[in-house]
């Protein structure tokens, strides 16, 4: 079951506010492109960057150009139509954002009220990974499979999105961590064996950032 509270308002995001003058940018990675070898290729990694995440970058802010336009001259059709666009790749956008963030060459273990949240869930952190490595490779196509928070309960949730469709306004879950299986996150080194690639990305999880996340947004009952 999906846990919305306010959707509308968090769908805009708490760090990507549009209004007309904004633009989306290209983050920079926190680490270099070969940090995370032997997990993941600096290859990959900088084409995933420079080239996908870009790409959902550029079409977004061309979108949203469009849809200034677009209302400028009352065009209901193209402003219907630009919606789903703006979904695919603001969705890309934000995903990809987060993705570099809750990745780091250090890895280690999770800690303090996140583990305790994580083990109260699922039993132990082997049966969380066991269980979000399980809904990533079973993605049909392309997709992510998202650890998130339900703002109102606290409860931690793993659930899969297709394509790029963002977490929070799909599910209404604050996203914890995320593992891209879209094929360019994994293909030229992993080649069609997606499961040796989810097995491998628990080497590099930025606990502390999930952490940080989970830290911010969990409810003071
Ligand atoms: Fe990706």
């Amino acid at each position: 079951m999906a846990c919305f509270r306010s959707l509308a308002k968090q769908s805009i995001n708490r760090n990507f506010t549009i209004n007309r003058r904004w633009k989306a940018t290209l983050p920079a990675l926190p680490y270099d492109y070969a940090a995370l070898e032997p997990t993941i290729s600096g290859e990959i990694m900088e084409l995933h960057h420079t080239k996908h995440h870009q790409a959902y970058v550029n079409n977004l802010n061309e979108a949203l150009v469009r849809l200034d336009e677009a209302k400028e001259r009352n065009d209901f059709k193209t402003i219907i139509s630009l919606g789903p666009i703006i979904r695919f790749n603001g969705g890309g956008h934000i995903n990809h954002s987060i993705f570099w963030q809750v990745l780091s060459p250090n890895g280690g273990e999770p800690h303090g009220e996140l583990r305790d949240a994580i083990e109260e869930t699922y039993g132990s952190l082997e049966n969380m990974k066991a269980r979000l490595s399980k809904l990533a490779i079973s993605v049909q196509g392309s997709g992510w499979a998202w650890l998130g928070m339900c703002p109102i309960s606290g409860k931690i949730r793993s659930v899969a999105c297709s394509n790029q469709d963002p977490l929070e306004s799909t599910y209404g879950l604050v996203p914890l961590f995320g593992i891209d299986v879209w094929e360019h996150a994994y293909y030229l080194q992993y080649k069609n064996v997606r499961a040796d690639y989810v097995q491998a990305i628990w080497n590099v999880v930025n606990w502390s950032d999930v952490e940080r996340r989970y830290m911010s947004v969990k409810p003071t009952l």
